[in-house]
Parts: C-alpha cells; structure tokens; sequence
C-alpha cells in the first residue's frame, strides 16, 4: 500500500500566502485520501473509509493478494483516528464478491487448503468481526462463498434489491472455510444455514433480510447512500463506547469467553474515560456530545 504522492508539498510553501492555502488545501485533502492498491480501491471521507472490491471481470472474487490487501486496508482504517466507520462494497453492479477465487486453490492438498483456510480467517474474517471501527457491507449484487462470509464478518449488512447470497461451496466439493459454517448459523439460524449450505442454493435480499441475514434492503441506485446513512448514525457515538460494544457482543459468539462477564468488565472501563464525561456531560448540558479523539 502507498499514498498518492501530493507533488506541491515543498518545505518553502509555507513562506507566503501561497504556501499558506496549499496548507490549508492539504489539509483538506487530508480527509479525502485516497490509496492505492493493486485489487481493491479505497478512499477516506467525511469520515468513512470506503473499500472496493474492484476485480469485476472476476466478479471481484477475492484471491489471495486481495484477501492481503483487505486485511492491509481494514487495518489501516482501525489506525486511523479520521475513520470512524468503514464500508465495504463490489465494483460494479453484479457481484459484492463471487467467492474465494477458485482457479487459485483447485490444486491445493489438505495442508494447503487448511493453510488457505487459517490464513483467511486470521488476517481478514476474524480481524474484520473483531475491529473496533464498525464495519458495513454493501452488498451490490452476488455474495457468494467468501463474498458472503466477508459480508457476514462485517457488523452490519445492507443489501441491494439485486444482491444474491449464498454458500455455494459443497457444490465445488469443499465446504466453507472462512468461517460460513459458524457464522451463517449465528445470523439466520442453524436451520436455515443448514438448508442454505447442504443445497449450495441462494437466497434473494428480501429472502436474506427475513431471516435476519441481512439488516436493510435498498434500491441498487440507493445503496451506497445508504450505508454512508448508517454511517452518519454511528459516527454520533462514542468511537470508545462503540469498540467495547463490538467487543461484548462478539464475547458471547466466543466459546472461551463468557459474554455477561466481558460486558461488565467494558462498561466498567468506560467511567470515568474522555468520551463518557463527554456524552455525559453533553447530556447534561443540552448539546450534542463531541467525541472528536477515536
Ligand atoms: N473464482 C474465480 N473466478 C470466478 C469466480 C470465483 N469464485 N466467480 C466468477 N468468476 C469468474 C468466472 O470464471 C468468469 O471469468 P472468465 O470470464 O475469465 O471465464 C467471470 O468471473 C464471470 O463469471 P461467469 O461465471 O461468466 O458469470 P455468470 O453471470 O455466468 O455467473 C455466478 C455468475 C456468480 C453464478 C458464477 O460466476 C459462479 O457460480 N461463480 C462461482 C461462485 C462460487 O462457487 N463461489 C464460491 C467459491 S468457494
């Protein structure tokens, strides 16, 4: 990853008044960045990162270097206290993402594929659920195997009316490695993650946002507008408050972890924190809090 280098920034601008709006313009630029990867596309502003899957001609399914580059991006978001949201979507207006790229792994043995499997869930799926910047995904069109299991790594979905989502993967004679398995029942239900994962089928957004797979369905027109909406709505709060929400919430999917405890243990950190006398004080006073630090 690198920045795009911003040619007018020389130590004498700051000498005259030139040098003073090339400041202030830099500044400016400063919440418009914009980097540069090699599979995926990714901007910052007005406070949302925004990450797009941009292999259309693959359906913007992810291989190896793209997983690379999401894990890259998302991590670099979390670091970056102008980011207080992060949306994921596809390139075009077909696919979110079509699955873990196939012809990358066809060959692979059983230690391979095991490796293809950790890998993923270490440096994306798993570090996606567990970030402490909220994560949309705004699907636009196929979300299958993989794309799904991003999809449903992120903390909320939102779905085009056109979108297609399913785990299609003992079709291919594998099963989903990226965590399909676990959190496809935690979302719809162990019924319905059955049916969906044994008949490799798919579901429609309205058959997704009934059950529960999916939060929101919008016209295809409308659904980066309506991420960047929700976005708005989080970007509110507290970023402290919202991380150790996101925490207790993923504490009680933990098998080791003991939800209840955890969430008593975050809301006992947050007393006595900048951001809580901040909301707390806002309350009181009868003005909007400013959480300006993440
Ligand atoms: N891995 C690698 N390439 C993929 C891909 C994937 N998961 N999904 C789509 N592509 C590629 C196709 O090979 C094709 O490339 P080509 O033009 O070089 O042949 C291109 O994307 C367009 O896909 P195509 O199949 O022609 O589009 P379609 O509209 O006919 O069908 C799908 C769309 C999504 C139904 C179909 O592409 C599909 O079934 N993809 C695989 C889905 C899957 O099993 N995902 C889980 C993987 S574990």
């Amino acid at each position: 990853m690198k920045f795009r280098k911003i040619p007018f920034l020389t130590s004498d601008c700051v000498d005259n008044q030139r040098g003073f709006f090339k400041i202030v313009l830099l500044i400016l630029l400063s919440n418009f960045l914009i980097m540069d990867y090699l599979n995926i596309k990714c901007k910052i502003a007005d406070g949302n990162m925004e990450i797009t899957i941009n292999r259309p001609e693959k359906l913007n399914a992810i291989n190896k270097d793209t997983i690379l580059e999401l894990g890259q991006a998302f991590k670099a978001g979390e670091e970056n206290s102008s980011v207080k949201v992060i949306i994921v979507t596809g390139e075009g207006e077909k696919a979110f993402i079509a699955g873990a790229d196939i012809s990358e792994f066809a060959h692979f043995n059983k230690d391979q594929g095991r490796d293809l499997a950790a890998s993923g869930q270490k440096n994306l799926f798993d570090l996606v659920e567990n970030l402490k910047t909220p994560v949309i995904a705004a699907i636009n069109g196929f979300a299958l195997g993989g794309g799904l299991e991003l999809a449903m790594a992120c903390h909320v979905r939102i779905a085009s009316d056109n979108a297609k989502m399913g785990l299609p993967e003992v079709s291919l004679g594998v099963i989903p490695g990226y965590g399909g398995t676990q959190r496809l029942s935690q979302l719809a239900g162990k019924g319905k993650a059955m049916e969906m994962i044994l008949t490799a089928g798919m579901l429609s957004s309205e058959e997704a946002l009934k059950v529960g797979l999916v939060n929101q369905v919008v016209e295809q027109k409308n659904l980066i507008e309506a991420a960047r909406s929700i976005a708005n709505k989080m970007k509110r709060n507290s970023p402290m408050a919202m991380a150790a929400a996101i925490r207790s919430v993923n504490a009680g999917y933990n098998s080791s972890l003991n939800g209840f405890s955890v969430e008593i243990e975050e809301f006992g950190n947050c007393f006595g924190s900048d951001e809580f006398i901040e909301g707390t004080s806002a309350f009181m006073e009868k003005r909007k809090a400013n959480f300006d630090a993440k």
